[in-house]
């Protein structure tokens, strides 16, 4: 799996993943974060793979006093300012000297990188604690099979970054036991690790629509289709998602110091 194959389907994804998943993920951190294992009361945070900085809001929402928000693709940092500063940076190398931050947040980022184990030590090496998460293995709601097959119909096929993240990578860290073991291995001594059910509050099919659209690994596609087609396959997903059940998201969730 190629970095620079992850870097620009995120960038060309930046806006439509603005109007889309960035709520359900929002959700989800303000979720992730109430599972800090240190305080986030005026703590310096770092959040990796901070994407369009879901995890950084809930943080300073949090009370968290500055946040640092490290990304590969800087298309997704762009909409960051205030007490977020955005960072461009791999989380296998973090720019950072030893001990720069209390809390080391990882919201859906370990099953992008290849070797999480060393990213992990990287994030015990600059930070105090950490939480990570990680959607549960085998996780499944049919809004991604109908937008998947809806696509298909338009000639979709899955870009190569993708399905080896799926095949080779997202498998470390989708099992609690692995993901424990993962962050026993970086050299965390108090490692929990539990999976929270996290209703996300989507739940009309246009909304699921919407939340599938942006994914980084369809909306390089759905960009390239011309607007009538994108406006059929969207009118064909909605109606296939009629009776859909709601968006509840089986979060696997570390949290160590
Ligand atoms: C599923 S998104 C999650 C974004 C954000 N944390 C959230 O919860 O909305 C994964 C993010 O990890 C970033 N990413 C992937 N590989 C990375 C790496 N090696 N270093 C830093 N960020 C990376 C991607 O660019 C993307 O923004």
């Amino acid at each position: 799996m190629t970095l620079a194959g992850v870097r620009v389907a995120y960038n060309e994804s930046a806006l439509a993943w603005v109007a889309g998943p960035d709520a359900v993920y929002g959700r989800l951190a303000e979720v992730l974060l109430t599972r800090s294992p240190v305080s986030i009361q005026g703590a310096r945070v770092l959040d990796v793979g901070a994407g369009t900085g879901a995890a950084s809001r809930a943080a300073i929402a949090a009370g968290a006093r500055e946040v640092v928000a490290a990304d590969v693709a800087d298309g997704m940092l762009r909409g960051l300012a205030g007490r977020v500063h955005p960072v461009v940076a791999d989380a296998s190398r973090l720019p950072f000297v030893a001990g720069s931050f209390d809390l080391v947040c990882a919201a859906y980022c370990l099953g992008h990188l290849p070797d999480p184990i060393a990213a992990l030590r990287e994030a015990r090496r600059v930070g105090g604690g950490i939480v990570a998460s990680a959607f549960e293995a085998g996780w499944v709601h049919p809004a991604k099979a109908v937008v998947d097959d809806v696509l298909a119909g338009f000639g979709f096929t899955a870009p190569s970054w993708y399905t080896q993240l799926k095949r080779d990578v997202e498998p470390q860290v989708d099992d609690p036991h692995r993901l424990a073991a993962a962050a026993a291995a970086a050299g965390y001594d108090q490692v929990e690790v539990t999976v929270m059910p996290v209703a996300s509050g989507l739940s009309t099919p246009a909304e699921l629509a919407q939340w599938r659209f942006g994914m980084a690994h369809l909306a390089p596609f759905i960009q390239t289709l011309a607007p009538t087609d994108r406006a059929r396959a969207r009118l064909a997903t909605v109606a296939a998602l009629e009776g859909a059940p709601p968006l509840v998201v089986p979060m696997v969730v570390l949290a160590a110091r």
